[in-house]
């Protein structure tokens, strides 16, 4: 992994400014230790992955030709595992830059996407990518396995770094039986993020919600506009590290 950056924290966000403040949660070893867990957990997964890429390819192409983006916008697939999300960008023409931490599944998106540029990154380090990096910034199946501080302040990254929108896949609801076990094993975060319409934690991040629909694999999908940026910058709360 690259060396750890500073987390910026929007945990104490107001109406006008939901992205301002300080989460740190986010530095603390409570939250390392989460993060270390979730790593080894992907990172042991990896070999089960083609079943998932299989699964959700065609629902990621499906949703990019319905929207139809320009390829000249520039993606930033956030937590890009295996890279699914990204060779759909990546097959219309955009050029995406992907993150992750789980170095199995980065090394099996690299030999998918040798022209990507993806680094081995966590979240807490999206800061070090200057506001309005990127045209797009898109997550999949990220943020139901997330905990609230750390799900917040990725949408508010998410909107930070992006110019035009922010495109979210992720479970709209409680999924069947097998969703529930195989989330379950993941950890405990995805019954919360399920129990809330996904309207609500985006606008808890400046996002709006202007379009949305539903996949064929109990997955739904959110395009997002980012709010517009929340001076003062996002702050920085101390040193991080998984
Ligand atoms: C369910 S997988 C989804 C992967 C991919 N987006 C897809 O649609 O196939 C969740 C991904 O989030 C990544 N992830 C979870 N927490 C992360 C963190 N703190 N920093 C970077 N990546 C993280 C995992 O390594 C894993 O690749």
């Amino acid at each position: 992994m690259s060396g750890a950056g500073r987390p910026p924290g929007p945990a104490a966000g107001t109406q006008d400014q939901p992205c301002r403040g300080a989460v740190p949660e986010l530095d603390g070893a409570r939250s390392r230790a989460e993060r270390r867990r979730t790593r080894r957990f992907f990172n042991r997964v990896a070999p089960a992955f083609h079943v998932i890429d299989r699964n959700l390819l065609p629902a990621y192409r499906e949703v990019l030709a319905t929207l139809g983006l320009d390829p000249a916008l520039t993606v930033l697939d956030v937590a890009t595992g295996t890279g699914t999300l990204a060779l759909a960008f990546a097959e219309r023409g955009h050029t995406v830059t992907g993150i992750d931490f789980a170095e199995r599944l980065l090394a099996k998106a690299r030999r998918r996407l040798p022209g990507a540029d993806l680094r081995l990154m966590d979240l807490v380090e999206l800061p070090r990518f200057p506001d309005r990096s990127f045209d797009v910034v898109t997550t999949a199946y990220l943020l139901h396995g997330l905990p609230p501080d750390l799900r917040r302040f990725t949408l508010c990254e998410a909107g930070r770094l992006a110019r035009r929108h922010v495109l979210v896949f992720d479970y709209p609801g409680p999924g069947p039986w097998y969703v529930r076990i195989i989330e379950a094993i993941e950890g405990p975060h995805y019954p919360g993020f399920v129990a809330r319409p996904f309207a609500d934690l985006a606008a808890e991040a400046g996002l709006e919600v202007v379009l949305g629909g539903e996949t064929s694999r109990h997955g739904g999908w959110w395009l997002c506009r980012p709010g517009s940026l929340s001076p003062p910058p996002l702050e920085t709360s101390g040193p991080t590290g998984t």
